[in-house]
């Protein structure tokens, strides 16, 4: 199958997918509550005549392409927004206040159906089973790891998985990863000092957990520049302080939370415990005690596979020529794809969508966040020749 084909068809039905991706931008919605956005491609998918599954993982749709039997791969979209003001200037632009498509998630459900849809076309030729996973909750509910508990990877086995993100540093046209970790191992941390309030002119009847959160918050970052190898990698952002009503009097407890990142499980689960240790000797030594949790769940590094990428590489060099296929550092961004990676072998690719004359320049969480949907048709182009080609290869035809 010529592979220019599907990018000539995409771009021809470049409409259709853009017209997918402004709705779900107009109507985002948070993670585990993607009611609308979960109709919307179980709508799309009764229209292309595809067989889907729908409530998994609460709002998950999994949908199913070709034969049905082994080999089977996986393409994945994620569909959950973010609780950010949009402030730009799109005649799409959201219309739930304090919710926006700012990571780009509307992006990839449209080009996720849009490869569906050129799938559809040429289901007859497929040497096996293409999955669609359109799944809730990336942004901090783990999500794909309760898709994976559901059982998607499963019946017949996944035995590939290819999942793109939109990415603001590369410009449209090109796509960037790596073979191994590329995004970070990543977690919440949530630490509460509790002290004794008082009167804040009496401060000798009280214990402070101001001063002392302060000391927490400067303390803890001295892991990363005089615990953790200079050569290795590590992240601790303590993000938020809370504490205290009023000028005059010193409140009984601080709380602060924040993000700890590594780019390897036994990485991040020792910042933990050096997070953990440094915070509670900070307070005692303070007279404070400190409470250390690490809220919700983890998220893996994301491991790509070496061949997968490579198979990636080719496609998207037959697509879009050799120089727009850039071989990119790591990010110590998180991301719940490695959900599946920890389970079968597959590749994150990191989607262009920069373009300085359209104004696509701000990074993804941030309300000026605009992806070109120039890149929309590339991004359902290369799903639709991943799943061919690696169907191809598994089944040695
Ligand atoms: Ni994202």
């Amino acid at each position: 199958m010529p592979y220019q084909q599907f990018l000539a068809d995409a771009r021809s039905q470049s409409k259709w997918i853009v017209d997918i991706r402004r709705q779900l931008h107009r109507f985002p919605e948070l993670m585990y509550e993607e009611f609308k956005t979960s109709q919307l491609v179980c709508d799309t998918l009764d229209e292309l005549g595809i067989f889907y599954a729908s409530g998994i993982a609460e709002t998950g749709v999994v949908a199913t392409l070709g034969t049905g039997e082994s080999p089977c791969i996986a393409l994945r979209a994620d569909m959950d927004a973010l609780p950010i003001l949009e402030e730009t200037d799109v005649p799409f632009r959201s219309e739930i206040d304090g919710k926006m498509h700012a990571c780009g998630h509307d992006c990839h459900t449209a080009m996720l159906l849009g490869a569906a849809k050129l799938l559809r076309e040429h289901e007859s030729e497929l040497k096996g089973t293409v999955r669609l996973l359109f799944q809730p909750a990336e942004e901090g509910g783990a999500g794909g790891k309760r898709m994976r508990e559901a059982g998607v990877l499963e019946n017949p086995s996944v035995e590939r998985i290819f999942g793109l993100h939109v990415w603001p540093q590369l410009p449209t046209g090109t796509i960037g990863s790596r073979t191994g970790t590329f995004l970070a191992a990543a977690g919440e941390v949530d630490i509460t000092i509790h002290g004794k309030g008082g009167h804040a002119a009496m401060p000798h009847h009280c214990i402070d957990p101001v001063v002392t959160a302060a000391k927490v918050v400067t303390e803890l970052q001295t892991i990363i520049s005089r615990n953790l190898d200079p050569l290795d990698s590590g992240v601790i952002s303590i993000t938020t302080i809370h504490g205290g009503e009023a000028y005059n009097v010193i409140p009984e407890s601080v709380r602060l939370t924040g993000t700890i990142r590594a780019l390897t499980m036994d990485r991040f689960r020792w910042l933990q415990e050096r997070v953990a240790s440094l915070a509670t000797q900070v307070a005692a030594a303070n007279d404070c005690t400190a409470t250390i949790e690490f809220p919700g769940e983890a998220y893996p590094p994301t491991v790509n596979d070496a061949d997968v990428w490579s198979t990636v590489q080719d496609l998207a060099s037959e697509l879009l020529g050799r120089a727009a296929v850039h071989e990119i550092p790591p990010v110590m961004g998180g991301e719940d794809f490695a959900f599946y990676t920890e389970q079968v072998p597959g590749c994150f690719v990191a989607l262009g969508v920069r373009n300085e004359e359209s104004g696509c320049t701000y990074n993804v969480h941030h309300p000026l966040f605009k992806a070109d949907e120039e890149a929309l048709p590339i991004g359902s182009a290369l799903h639709a020749c991943f799943a061919v080609q690696t169907l191809q290869n598994l089944s040695g035809t």
